[in-house]
């Protein structure tokens, strides 16, 4: 029997898709895409330059410099580090991988979650166990549905051993609370879960003051690993810098010591520029905190504008607080949607880009319930070319430069016309 071939990741095929029609001369606007589409900040370019000379492959881990910095980060979050706790890789996404690779049982995952984190599970052979998540946040499990799907899950015969949570959250671009994640923590401890924390979104929060921030590292240190990057906050995606924290104690030494073997065999090492790009990053120097808060603004006010579209429009959404992200659930106007055979998130994604032109990651590609009608729109791509790009970063409100609200008042047609 020949085996089925595994489909790409949806919204790399979706970017792809995009690409071939606006080469046809179709105008879109692209909301499919996580990426942070921001200018290169020139000192990160002369790092790379200067790091040409690292050509020798090093070790798996990454080399102490690198460690040290991305060891440095987190203890400057509360989570203190030492560089023998550090792996750094070309991207989180194939530490993540590696885990589910060095982890036996199953996984378990928030519904909806960041695309990828599922197929990922079934190449390591594991079962998916998806769980809701609470009508206040996405990025975690509601616990008391937790607690149902992993007894339901047990009867059926799966062992679920690996609770990923996303913080703060792709695809709605919310932060699960800190009482939330303490609630999870205690879960997670009783039902001996391993918690991976994704926390690549961490330091996209918009309005750090009045969003706390509370890491599964702090609540339950003996059984979480934190994966993070550069990818998001300085834009850096591919580059393919990624970072994994172990803990401290036996069970943080077999993971990080399964983590290196699975690295081993997949991608030997992150490339030497690349690290000497990351030791200058996580060391944090003025220039690099700046523009990621500047970052966090632009990302901030351009969500927060495409939520109120959404809110305007009719849709139900959860107010984004991290992240370049909404997903809007148009279940009250469903009846209306009905009539014109939009009955699920495939054929509301398929409506809003045959007769709007806006490409959006329909919410069953997320593990979303299919007959949902949600979807996720990633707002950063709206930010235009590098020079439009530098101009949201530097603007008061980026939402009224021409460019911007331009593709804004677009999307607020589309979501109209579905209201219609
Ligand atoms: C939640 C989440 N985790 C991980 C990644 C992977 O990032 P990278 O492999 O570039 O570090 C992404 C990128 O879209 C993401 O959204």
């Amino acid at each position: 029997m020949t085996p089925a071939t595994p489909a790409p990741s949806p919204n790399l095929a979706l970017n792809q898709l995009v690409d071939e029609r606006r080469a046809r001369g179709e105008s879109l606007v692209h909301l499919a895409f996580g990426e942070a589409r921001l200018p290169l900040l020139p000192q990160l370019g002369e790092r790379l330059a200067a790091g040409a000379a690292h050509t020798a492959y090093g070790p798996v881990a990454g080399g102490p410099a690198v460690r040290e910095a991305v060891a440095g980060y987190f203890t400057r979050r509360r989570l203190p580090t030492t560089a023998d706790r550090v792996v750094v890789a070309p991207g989180s996404k194939p530490l993540l991988m590696a885990l589910q690779l060095a982890v036996p049982g199953d996984v378990v995952l928030p519904s909806p979650a960041w695309n990828t984190y599922a197929p990922q599970a079934r190449y390591a052979g594991k079962r998916v166990i998806g769980v809701p998540v609470p009508a206040e946040c996405g990025g975690v499990p509601d616990p008391a549905a937790l607690r149902t799907a992993l007894r339901t899950a047990r009867a059926a015969g799966a062992d679920p051993r690996l609770l990923v949570l996303t913080l703060p959250d792709n695809p709605t671009g919310t932060l699960a609370p800190p009482a939330l994640v303490r609630e999870l923590a205690a879960l997670a401890r009783e039902e001996d879960l391993l918690i991976v924390a994704d926390e690549i979104y961490r330091d996209i929060v918009h309005d750090p003051d009045r969003t706390p921030f509370l890491s599964p590292a702090e609540a339950a240190p003996e059984r979480t690993v934190v994966t993070s990057g550069l990818s998001k906050t300085l834009g850096l995606g591919g580059w393919r810098i990624g970072v994994a924290r172990f803990p401290e104690g036996d069970t943080g030494d077999r993971l990080r010591d399964g983590v290196l073997a699975a690295a081993s065999e997949l991608w030997s090492t992150l490339a030497g520029p690349m690290q000497h790009v990351a030791a200058y990053a996580y060391a944090e120097p003025p220039e690099v905190t700046a523009r990621i808060r500047a970052a966090a603004r632009l990302h901030g006010a351009v969500a927060r504008s495409v939520h109120r579209i959404a809110v305007d429009a009719g849709a139900t959404c959860r107010p984004p607080t991290a992240g370049f992200y909404v997903y809007p659930d148009f279940e009250p106007l469903r009846a209306r949607l009905a009539a014109r055979g939009i009955t699920g998130s495939a054929s509301l994604a398929a409506a809003l880009l045959d007769d709007s032109g806006l490409v959006v990651l329909a919410g069953h590609l997320l593990g979303d319930d299919p007959h949902a009608l949600r979807f996720k729109a990633a707002t950063s791509l709206l930010y235009g070319d590098q020079e439009q790009q530098a101009a949201a970063l530097a603007a008061d409100d980026p939402t009224r430069l021409p460019h911007l609200a331009g593709q804004l008042d677009r999307i607020a047609a589309a979501f109209a016309r579905l209201a219609a």
